[in-house]
């Protein structure tokens, strides 16, 4: 991976002090390991803007505000000055929301700040101290997944207290830490109150989560965090550390599952006794034709 010009410019404006190595060129950025102020960090070089592939953007941007009205309107008008705007909000907005969120006590890698469009923040490790792999390359048995899954829901309750919802939440950004999860990868994160997206990615982020780790404990299946924390939140009820149940709806959820069930049961009653109709209808005919014409001995 070839070292970016940008990135280079930060050892001699002194903000890191070595390049160590690259560590992964994901779909919208290139990590790279350094060291600052003799720590190991993880620096994110983000990918221009047009070999970015987030497809419908102005979903995530929604509700966000530039700094004054003169970058918000060249933003809107989409002027060169407004498109080299628009680049650093979407770059900032990620230093942001991990500095709002760590504060907040969010398991999030610690930020150091984004110089020239390049995020510094702490690397987050595994037990044997090397960069934490992403969960999607974890295999979990279903105590491990289910107890997963409950950090993480109470995770994300923790992030909606603070006003976010991360929006592009699954197995590829949550890292498996030495101490349990981290999740990573915010510049499309959107604001919970004034984003009209946010239930429906928050509801998203829940689903891809919990599609994951039902993998190792199917009854992750029938739990419904999303609703629950989304109406607690709209209702002034949720707490950073209010115990979650997973069964807002659930009941509703079981129900609707039984009635699909009973449906599929009954559709294979129904195929199963035109089978059988459709059998003695055909036995009976070939009874009535065998009566009609006996078979006759060979030679006569
Ligand atoms: N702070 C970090 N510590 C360890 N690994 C990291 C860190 N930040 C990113 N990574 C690694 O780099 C990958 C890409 O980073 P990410 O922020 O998800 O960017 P992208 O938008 O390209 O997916 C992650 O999946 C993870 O493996
Ligand atoms: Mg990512």
């Amino acid at each position: 991976m070839q070292i970016p010009d940008g990135l280079k410019a930060l050892i001699d404006d002194g903000f890191i002090q070595e390049i160590i190595r690259p560590l992964k060129s994901g779909k919208e950025a290139a990590v790279f390991l350094v060291l600052v102020d003799g720590q190991v960090c993880a620096a994110k070089v983000y990918k221009q803007a047009h070999l970015r592939n987030f497809r419908q953007r102005q979903d995530y941007v929604e509700g966000r505000q530039a700094g004054n009205s003169r970058d918000q309107r060249a933003m809107d008008r989409g002027t060169r000055f407004g498109k080299q705007k628009r680049e650093e909000a979407w770059q900032n907005a990620e230093s942001d929301t991990m500095r709002k969120l760590h504060a907040a006590g969010v398991r999030v890698p610690r930020p150091h700040g984004n110089h020239d469009g390049i995020l510094l923040m702490d690397l987050v490790t595994y037990a044997d101290g090397q960069p934490a792999p992403q969960i999607a390359a974890g295999r979990f048995d279903r105590l491990a997944a289910v107890q997963f899954h409950r950090r993480i829901m109470q995770e994300i309750a923790k992030m909606l207290c603070a006003g976010v919802v991360h929006a592009d939440l699954s197995e590829f950004n949550i890292l498996e830490a030495n101490d349990g999860p981290i999740i990573i990868d915010f510049p499309q994160a959107v604001d919970a109150a004034r984003n009209n997206n946010a239930k429906r990615l928050l509801l998203r982020d829940v689903a891809n989560v919990t599609r994951f780790f039902a993998r190792f404990a199917a009854e992750l299946r029938r739990t419904d965090y999303g609703n629950e924390m989304w109406l607690l939140n709209e209702q002034r009820l949720l707490k950073p550390d209010t115990a979650l149940t997973g069964k807002f709806q659930a009941a509703r959820g079981v129900v609707d599952a039984n009635i699909v069930l009973q449906a599929i049961e009954d559709a294979k009653r129904d195929a199963a006794k035109r089978e059988e109709v459709k059998r003695w209808r055909e036995d009976k005919k070939k009874e009535a034709s065998q009566k009609k014409a006996p078979v006759r001995a060979p030679g006569r």
